[in-house]
C-alpha cells in the first residue's frame, strides 16, 4: 500500500502535502461540490453510477506511464471488430498467456505480458495499487473512430468486477457516451467505468486517445479505492433529445447515401447519432433497421436487429 499512496491521491486531495483533513483521515475528506450536485440530480446520479473519477494521480507517475506506453513497440491488434468503426487497437499488459497480442478478455489470474516487462514504471504503479487484476490493457482510439453502443462483460462469469481507466493521452473530442451524457475522461485521474451498462466511445477529431484499462475483481482494496466516486463540473454534459425533425433529417440523409450505394456510410451516419443525441437504448440500431426496412432491404434490417441484441446483451 505504500507505493499506492505515492502514486494516487484519494478523494480529490491534491498531490503533495495534503491539507489536514486529508492527512488525518483520508476517508472523511470534504467532497468536491460536484458530488453533491450529482447525488441530488437523478440524471447526474445515473451518469455517476456509470462513469466516475475515483482518485487523482500524481503527474510524474502518469508522465512515466505515458512515456512507456507511447514508446511501446506495438500498437497491438484490432479486436472486437463488431463493436467498432475500426481504429480501436488494444495490447495486453496482464493476461493469461503473457503475449501482448492476446487481447480478448477473460476470467482468471493474469500474468505480466512481455510488453509490461518492458514498462517498469507502469508495472510498479499497477503493483502499488494492490488490486486483484483480471486483465490489463492499453487501448488506443484513433481520430475519427468509434466504439458503437454496447455492453461488456456479458460473456464472463457472474462475479463482482470493475473497470478502471487511466487516460494517458487524450483530447476534448474523445468522449464516452452513457446515460444520455458525454463524459470526457481527463488525464491525471483514475476513473471507474461500469461497462455492464450501455456505453460507446468516440474520438472525433484526434489526436489518438490512449488509455490504460484494468479490469479488477471486487475486494477490500478496490472498495477503498472506489469509496468516493465523483465528477467535477465540466466532466459530463447532457446530450440533447432528438426531435422528430432531427430524426427525419438523419433518415433522409442516410437514405440518400444508401440509394447511391454507400450503405456503410449510411449506417455510420445513423450509428453516430448515439454520440449527438440522448437516444433510448439501442436507438441508433433501431434507426438503421428502420432505414433498411424502408428501402425493402429486410435481410439488412434483420441483421441490425440481431446486432443490437448482441451488442447490448445484458450480463
Ligand atoms: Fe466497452
Amino acid at each position: 500500500m505504500r507505493q499506492f499512496a505515492l502514486a494516487v491521491s484519494l478523494h480529490g486531495c491534491p498531490p503533495g502535502p495534503h491539507p489536514t483533513t486529508c492527512q488525518e483521515d483520508p476517508m472523511v475528506t470534504t467532497l468536491p461540490a460536484a458530488v453533491t450536485a450529482a447525488q441530488t440530480d437523478p440524471v447526474r446520479a445515473e451518469v455517476l453510477d456509470q462513469v466516475a473519477r475515483l482518485a487523482d494521480l500524481e503527474e510524474p507517475a502518469v508522465e512515466q506511464m505515458r512515456a512507456e506506453a507511447l514508446g511501446a513497440p506495438t500498437r497491438g491488434v484490432v479486436a472486437y471488430g463488431e463493436y467498432q468503426s475500426g481504429g480501436w487497437w488494444t495490447t495486453s499488459l496482464m493476461n493469461h498467456s503473457g503475449d501482448p497480442h492476446d487481447v480478448v478478455i477473460g476470467d482468471g489470474r493474469p500474468r505480466p505480458t512481455s510488453l509490461l516487462k518492458a514498462m517498469p514504471a507502469t508495472a510498479r504503479f499497477l503493483d502499488g495499487l494492490g488490486l486483484d487484476f483480471m486483465y490489463v490493457r492499453l487501448a488506443r482510439l484513433e481520430p475519427h473512430s468509434y466504439l458503437w453502443e454496447h455492453r461488456d462483460y456479458a460473456e464472463l462469469r457472474d462475479t463482482g468486477r470493475h473497470r478502471l481507466h487511466i487516460p494517458l493521452v487524450t483530447n476534448p473530442s474523445a468522449v464516452l457516451v452513457t446515460a444520455g451524457a458525454r463524459v470526457h475522461m481527463a488525464a491525471g485521474a483514475l476513473w471507474r467505468l461500469t461497462p455492464s451498462q450501455a456505453h460507446g466511445v468516440c474520438n472525433s477529431t484526434g489526436p489518438d486517445r490512449l488509455h490504460l484499462i484494468a479490469d479488477v475483481y471486487a475486494d477490500d482494496a478496490y472498495g477503498a479505492l472506489a469509496a468516493r466516486p465523483h465528477l467535477r463540473d465540466g466532466d459530463a454534459a447532457d446530450l440533447p433529445e432528438m426531435t422528430s425533425a432531427d430524426r427525419a433529417g438523419l433518415l433522409e440523409r442516410a437514405g440518400q447515401l444508401a440509394e447511391l450505394g454507400f450503405t456503410d456510410a449510411a449506417e455510420q451516419t445513423l450509428l453516430r447519432a448515439f454520440y449527438t443525441y440522448a437516444l433510448p437504448e439501442g436507438g441508433a440500431y433501431d434507426l438503421i433497421a428502420e432505414l433498411h426496412a424502408g428501402r425493402g432491404a429486410d435481410a439488412d434490417a434483420s441483421r441490425w436487429r440481431a446486432a443490437k441484441a448482441h451488442l447490448l446483451a445484458r450480463p
